[in-house]
């Protein structure tokens, strides 16, 4: 039996090519469920993923030398947006994408003091995923591809 242990890290701007692979592989089930490829996720391109990655504060989940997962964290005042979360399709199920959003919610930029993301709202399981981690549904929405979404959110404690 091989046990391999992931570990997550902070990712930056040579990690482009990875994420934007991984993403993608991702996302296609997400763009087969709604009958739509044009999802932000999925129309993302290298020189985006390179913008947010310099921008933004993104995790990566490597098993040895491998990227297989990431997760991004967007600073807006207060509020953090957690977006993008991908693990690669042969890896998922093993506890890496409760990983990356425990990574993400350990190493925060400063200054956040609420938690959203948006996820389909037809994806069940995901935001099932959310709700057992303590995201709470508060609205609705369309993306830019017109695919409806529940806003999920979830205040956290203060500093201490
Ligand atoms: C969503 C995603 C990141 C989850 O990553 P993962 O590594 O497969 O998830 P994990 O193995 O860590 O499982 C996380 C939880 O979801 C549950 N889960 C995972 N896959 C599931 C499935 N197909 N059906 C039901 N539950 C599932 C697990 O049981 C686990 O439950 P827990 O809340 O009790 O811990 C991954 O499936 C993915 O990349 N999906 C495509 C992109 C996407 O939809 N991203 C999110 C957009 S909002």
């Amino acid at each position: 039996v091989v046990v391999r242990t992931i570990t997550y890290r902070r990712l930056g701007p040579d990690d482009a090519g990875e994420v934007l692979t991984v993403q993608r592989a991702a996302f296609v089930a997400e763009g087969r469920l709604y009958g739509n490829f044009d999802i932000p996720p999925l129309v993302e391109s290298l020189e985006q993923v390179g913008h947010e990655l310099g921008t933004t504060v993104m995790t990566g989940a490597f098993d040895g030398a491998r990227l297989v997962g990431s997760i991004r964290v967007t600073k807006d005042g207060d509020l953090g947006w957690i977006s993008r979360i991908s693990v690669a399709p042969d890896q998922q199920g093993r506890g890496i994408g409760a990983g990356l959003i425990a990574a993400a919610e350990e190493d925060l930029p400063p200054g956040i003091r609420r938690l959203q993301l948006s996820a389909g709202a037809k994806s069940a399981a995901n935001i099932v995923m959310y709700e057992r981690r303590g995201y709470e549904v508060f609205s609705r929405a369309s993306d830019p591809a017109g695919v409806e979404m529940v806003l999920m959110g979830k205040d956290l404690p203060p500093a201490g």
